[in-house]
């Protein structure tokens, strides 16, 4: 019964980078940082649509560029420190306790992202949570991005198991959509406290922190 978790946004906190660089930013830090995973995220989804691939690295740099476009206030020397940040981004405060604690328990744990490798691997060497995962899958080797159904896939061939044997965990309500719909036990991390989306697609549960995955009935 393996858990498998999102990355960025859901073990990993993507406005870390700016947040090291907070007052070299100034003033439009947030929506900076803010503008920068919306574009991340929209290349990925306008990119897998049109039959293209770039790797999520090059997207993320991508993504960026046009936001030091966007926001002229921002000073461009900061591009490579942010990009250096982005490849060791703060796991959020729970992220090593909770994967931890599952380990302990005899789960099976992996990754599952669009993340390039090597940006994964500096990633999860980074925040100290390389030893504690069974398996580190990106979406690089199908070249295409979630939520296509070929990604979640790639969990059920790395573990031979079924969909519904899988708890799959993200803070992206639109990837809970697309894991759901593979037919993942899924459960939205809804930090934010946002709305809910995709309503007939519902998770199996919403909890406010990875903490909460601890006391969830399996
Ligand atoms: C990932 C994206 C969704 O890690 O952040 O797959």
């Amino acid at each position: 019964m393996p858990y498998v978790f999102d990355a960025y946004g859901t073990l990993f906190d993507v406005h870390a980078a700016i947040a090291r660089y907070r007052a070299e930013a100034g003033p439009e830090a947030d929506r900076f940082s803010d503008l920068w995973r919306t574009k991340q995220l929209e290349y990925t989804w306008t990119l897998t649509l049109a039959g293209r691939y770039e790797p999520f690295w090059t997207l993320t740099q991508r993504a960026l560029d046009y936001c030091f476009e966007r926001f002229p206030s921002v000073d461009r020397a900061l591009r490579g420190k942010l990009l250096d940040c982005y490849l060791k981004l703060d796991p959020f405060s729970d992220a090593v306790a909770v994967v931890t604690a599952l380990k302990q328990r005899g789960e099976r744990t992996a990754i599952l992202s669009n993340g390039s490798p090597p940006m994964l691997a500096s990633a999860v060497e980074a925040a100290g949570l390389k030893h504690l995962f069974d398996a580190v899958l990106s979406i690089d080797s199908l070249k295409m991005f979630k939520p296509r159904m070929e990604v979640y896939a790639l969990v059920t061939k790395e573990f031979s198991c079924k969909p519904v044997d899988v708890v799959f965990v993200s803070s992206n309500r639109w990837d809970a959509m697309g894991a759901t719909t593979f037919g993942f036990r899924t459960v939205w991390i809804n930090r934010a406290k946002n709305p809910d989306e995709y309503t007939d697609c519902p998770p199996v549960a919403v909890v406010p922190d990875l903490t909460a995955l601890l006391s969830l009935k399996r």
